[in-house]
């Protein structure tokens, strides 16, 4: 094999003939060893976006195109559209034909034109640099993707118009007795479902972290329908996953963590995870008052679920216990009408800052006061790890913004005094890019639930599914 190289003495070629025998002996060997435990499925191999060549394939790819839409449907913040590019474009470069599947809303298993995909399609064709055809049933697409050339795309429409996509039984309550082989007979359906959009392509790649929390359809069921070599985690997924470890192995500190919303029911479980690892809590937004009524406050028309007071107080106790600052608003900016639809204050209503334990019958709270805002960006200060995750107020109107920006503006000036700042959920990520501190933080999250159940340590089934876990 070496005598086209005779002019070297032999000698020297023997070395290397040795050299190349023993390494190839050794480098066959691992092969077959690796093999043997993949077949024990005691390891697996994963496939990656970078070393995959997509020349000539077909690829489905779910993303989280999930995105807020104001009333002419027109898209409100494109994060999530931006943070898709880097895998749809590689896979178009390489030569490949594109098929993009997503979700929008929760339409529950039925066609309903506001969550319609159809209303993105020319804004996914402007940022890929192609015309994306679109594919009116998601579930009929066979043609449409068949034909599709290399360097082409299709997007496929709202996968949630199938209720098979979340696999759940729609019409029928847990209660009733015939719930369970509703169940089983959605399970078998979903299966199918998945089946047909895996029919579409010949690799999947999984590049929705938004929606890596759920075990849907598009998510998870599809990877059962490709081998190891042609299922992978897109460049998003590998980047969002890779952030939330390195926050987690490595929490530099004060590590302070800033909670909004309106429920502590839908948080309670970030909330005492994060008791267990964060130096400071700030809890705001609408639980703020679930928290006030606990003690006996007034709180007016203020949103609050009064089923949850022992809730807050055992949020209390536990930072108490554990060590952990917990900071809660103390005044709010209220006001007497506002509409939740339009995200307006109503003629003539009247907007005043009042404790947020002393809010009159006819007003609610819907940001934070000049005081809390205060006691918020204090507690931001000085800190060297920050994770953000929902508003302060209805930032959506220009009346109730200040809470989040104080937030925005005490993360932003911690970011440049070396902190890194991880921010996550639709609304905060609004907020940071409304406040034009986009590239003042460290870094944006596409991430809300799923960025909360990472950080909470759970698995996510939209990576298990990949990894064959
Ligand atoms: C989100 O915005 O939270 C994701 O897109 C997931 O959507 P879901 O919470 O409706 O499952
Ligand atoms: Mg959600």
């Amino acid at each position: 094999m070496l005598s086209c190289f005779s002019f070297l003495p032999s000698r020297f070629l023997n070395l290397i003939h040795n050299y190349l025998a023993s390494n190839l002996f050794v480098f066959a060997i691992v092969c077959i060893f690796v093999r043997f435990l993949e077949s024990f499925n005691t390891i697996n191999i994963m496939q990656t976006i970078d070393k995959f060549n997509f020349a000539g394939k077909k690829a489905i790819v779910r993303v989280d195109f999930n995105v807020p839409l104001d009333e002419n449907g027109k898209i409100t913040d494109d994060t999530r559209i931006r943070g898709a590019l880097p895998t749809l474009k590689k896979i178009l470069a390489d030569g490949g034909s594109l098929i993009i599947m997503s979700h929008m809303g929760k339409p529950k298993g039925k066609v309903n034109a506001k969550y319609s995909l159809s209303q993105i399609v020319d804004e996914v064709s402007n940022k890929l640099g192609v015309k994306v055809a679109f594919a009116p049933d998601c579930a009929k697409a066979a043609d449409a993707a068949k034909a599709l050339k290399p360097g082409e795309a299709l997007l496929l429409e709202n996968l949630r118009f199938y209720a098979e996509e979340e696999g759940k039984p729609v019409g029928i309550e847990k209660e009733d007795p015939a719930y369970e082989a509703a169940k089983k007979e959605m399970k078998a359906k979903q299966k199918d479902f998945a089946k047909t959009l895996a029919s579409y392509a010949d690799c999947y790649v999984n590049d929705a972290f938004g929606t890596a929390h759920r075990k849907h359809a598009s998510t998870a069921v599809i990877a059962d329908y490709f081998d190891t070599d042609n299922k992978m985690l897109g460049y998003l997924m590998e980047k969002e996953v890779q952030a939330v470890d390195n926050v987690l192995s490595n929490i530099k500190r004060p590590f302070v963590a800033i909670m909004g919303g309106s429920k502590v029911s839908s948080k309670i479980g970030i909330i005492e995870n994060l008791l267990g690892k964060v130096d400071r809590l700030v809890l705001c937004g609408g639980m703020t008052y679930t928290f006030a009524k606990a003690h006996g406050g007034e709180i007016g028309n203020s949103i609050v679920e009064l089923d949850k007071l022992d809730v807050a107080l055992g949020v209390e106790e536990l930072a108490k216990k554990n060590g952990v600052e917990l900071v809660l608003g103390t005044d709010s900016v209220c006001c007497t009408d506002y509409d939740f639809a339009s995200f307006s204050v109503k003629p003539g209503a009247k907007i005043e800052v009042f404790n947020s334990n002393n809010i009159p019958a006819e007003f609610e709270g819907l940001d934070a006061g000049p005081l809390s805002r205060e006691k918020f960006a204090k507690a931001i200060e000085g800190a060297k790890t920050i994770l953000w995750n929902g508003p302060a107020g209805c930032f959506e109107c220009d009346e109730f913004t200040a809470g989040s920006r104080a937030i925005g503006d005490a993360i932003a000036k911690a970011t440049a005094e070396g902190a890194f700042s991880l921010i996550g959920g639709g609304d905060s990520v609004a907020c940071v890019n409304k406040f034009g501190l986009a590239d003042k933080v460290s870094y944006i999250s596409t991430g809300g639930g799923a960025l909360l159940e990472a950080i909470e340590g759970k698995v996510l089934p939209g990576v298990a599914a990949i990894k064959g876990e």
